[in-house]
């Protein structure tokens, strides 16, 4: 038997309805749309709402479009792993909740948190189960909803994220197709400049954290830029070429949606056409974990078999990295 390669198989987003433009967030805080516009790239976002709606509500309906897709049961699925830094609850893990809710009675699970690289640390760890044999359907899911962590009398923060969910399946193939390779990365002392103060086992929850608004994002807006830009755009190039590839060889970049700026940084660096690079920041800003997978399920239909796509990340922790997949179908 030859090596067993990890395949993405299958791909869907989700995102709620309801959306929060520029011109809504002009009436929050002393922000404007040109400003958002020009610094970030974001023209609007969406925004989950309703009671009792966390972020399994958007990884549901996104797992169960992927396995429509597909054609296949919920039932066929090995293991699920759920990025997400915003899970329905402490505990249980939101992927217990997911594989509940869809049906998914034969598989195990666990969330798995490394904030706006979740989606990529998630695909590494599914690439390996599979790689190793032991399972043949996996599937990812990177969620997040942003708005239950934000301040939004803060313009710092409230302006860059939005709520959406994305999920690919991972299946077993001989072919020379699938993640072939990832370099990712982490930096503890990257804490100070993005991290949430309370709500954690070291600042639970108390009336003195809620009055002083320590379970919402905390940025260093400029700070986190700057190890970002370098960073993903590092190791991106890395990654491109241990694999022996310049620019022309990769189809596609499908870089975190942070800030635009971090992206044109990183396709420069890889020397890569505007055209090759995938963007839906305008209209979800950053959806933390969902960014990924929710560009592949936007580009879908334009991606071909054989295709050279890098898939680049940098977030909360620090985490960031950069992974290299062949498109299989
Ligand atoms: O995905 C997780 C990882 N996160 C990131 O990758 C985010 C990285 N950082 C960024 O994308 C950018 O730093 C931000 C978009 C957050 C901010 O953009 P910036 O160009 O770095 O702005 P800044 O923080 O340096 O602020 C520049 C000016 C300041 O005014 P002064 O001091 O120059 O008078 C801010 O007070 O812009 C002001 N400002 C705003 N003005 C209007 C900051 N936020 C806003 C706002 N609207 N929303």
């Amino acid at each position: 038997m030859g090596k067993i390669n990890a395949a993405i198989t299958a791909v869907n987003g989700y995102v709620p309805e309801d959306v929060m433009t520029n011109f809504d967030l002009e009436k929050l805080v002393d922000t404007t749309d040109e400003w958002i516009r020009t610094r970030t790239g974001i023209e609007e976002r969406r925004i989950l709402r309703g009671e009792g709606k966390g972020a399994s509500a958007m990884a549901i309906p996104a797992v169960e479009g992927l396995l429509k897709k597909r054609g296949i049961k919920a039932s066929e699925i090995d293991l699920l792993i759920c990025s997400t830094v915003t899970p329905d609850y402490v505990f249980p893990a939101t992927s217990n909740i997911i594989c509940d809710k869809i049906g998914a009675v034969n598989a195990w699970g666990y969330d798995l948190a490394a904030a706006c690289s979740g989606f990529l640390f998630g695909l590494e760890t599914g690439r390996r189960f599979i790689e190793s044999g032991a399972y043949k359907k996996v599937v990812i899911v990177g969620v997040d909803k942003m708005s239950s962590i934000l301040d939004y009398e803060d313009r710092n923060t409230c302006i860059i994220f939005g709520d959406g969910a994305g999920a690919v399946l991972l299946e077993s193939t001989e072919e020379e197709v699938g993640v072939m390779d990832a370099i990712l990365k982490v930096d503890g002392s990257g804490f100070e400049y993005l991290h949430q103060k309370a709500g954690g086992s070291v600042l639970p929850a108390s009336h003195e954290t809620v009055e002083n608004k320590l379970h919402s994002v905390y940025q260093e807006g400029k700070s986190v830029f700057k190890f970002a830009v370098t960073g993903m755009a590092d190791v991106s190039y890395d990654v491109m070429t241990r694999n022996g590839m310049t620019g022309d060889d990769v189809q596609w970049l499908v870089p975190h949606q942070a800030n635009k700026r971090i992206i044109d940084a990183t396709a420069s660096r890889m020397n890569l056409a505007p055209e090759r690079v995938m963007i839906n920041i305008h209209k979800y800003g950053n959806t933390t974990a969902a960014t990924i997978p929710l560009c592949l399920s936007d580009y879908e239909s334009q991606l071909k078999k054989g295709d050279n796509i890098i898939l680049a990340a940098f977030g909360g922790g620090f985490t960031w990295g950069a992974i290299y997949v062949k498109w299989a179908y």
